[in-house]
């Protein structure tokens, strides 16, 4: 599998950041922190992630299922991060996530994921503008990602937002 390696000097990033995107009144904008003690979030999250991966360019089209996502994925890659992971959910459904980890002075960009009704609406840049401008906030120094070479979507997100590419 071919993978970019991009990054984002956060020091670069300006104090309005967030201000500068569109707004969405029809979305509700959330932390996975805000509803962690809710019945239904690790099903919502699950599902969404699946999506996400399996339309991820590159992948090769299994996914755990969901026992084994609550065993051996939840914990550590979202519950345990749950102030970085940036969701939107229009009504009751969650429609996107734009997932970070916290490693020491830098963010380390997980999936990013946008159901197929609610593409190019600028919904992943919106979600991933809010991180960018979070981690900051939160002191981090950079933001990290790899990306496969195939997945031109998520590479004009993020050189949209200012990514570079650095391997
Ligand atoms: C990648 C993904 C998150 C983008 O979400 P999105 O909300 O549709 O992205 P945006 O609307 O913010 O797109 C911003 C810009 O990126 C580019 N872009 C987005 N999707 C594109 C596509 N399918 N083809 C080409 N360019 C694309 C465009 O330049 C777009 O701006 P425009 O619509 O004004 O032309 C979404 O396609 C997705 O969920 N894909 C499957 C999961 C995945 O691959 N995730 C990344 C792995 S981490």
């Amino acid at each position: 599998m071919s993978e970019w390696r991009y990054e984002l000097n956060l020091s670069q990033v300006p104090d309005d950041w967030a201000g500068r995107n569109r707004r969405y009144p029809h979305l509700r904008m959330f932390r996975l922190a805000d509803v962690i003690q809710e019945p239904d979030t690790p099903l919502q999250l699950y599902e969404l992630v699946r999506e996400g991966v399996l339309h991820t360019p590159g992948h090769d089209g299994t996914f755990e299922t969901y026992d084994t996502f609550l065993d051996r994925i939840y914990e550590t890659s979202y519950f345990n991060h749950a102030q970085t992971q940036y969701l939107a959910a229009d009504g009751e459904d969650w429609i996107a996530l734009s997932s970070v980890q916290v490693q020491e002075e830098e963010g380390v960009c997980g999936l990013t994921t946008v159901r197929p009704s609610h593409r190019r609406q600028g919904i992943a840049t919106a979600l991933k503008s809010w991180a960018i401008a979070d981690c900051r906030n939160r002191g981090m120094a950079r933001l990290v990602t790899r990306i496969h070479e195939k997945n031109v979507a998520m590479r004009m997100v993020n050189e949209r937002l200012g990514f570079r590419r650095i391997g």
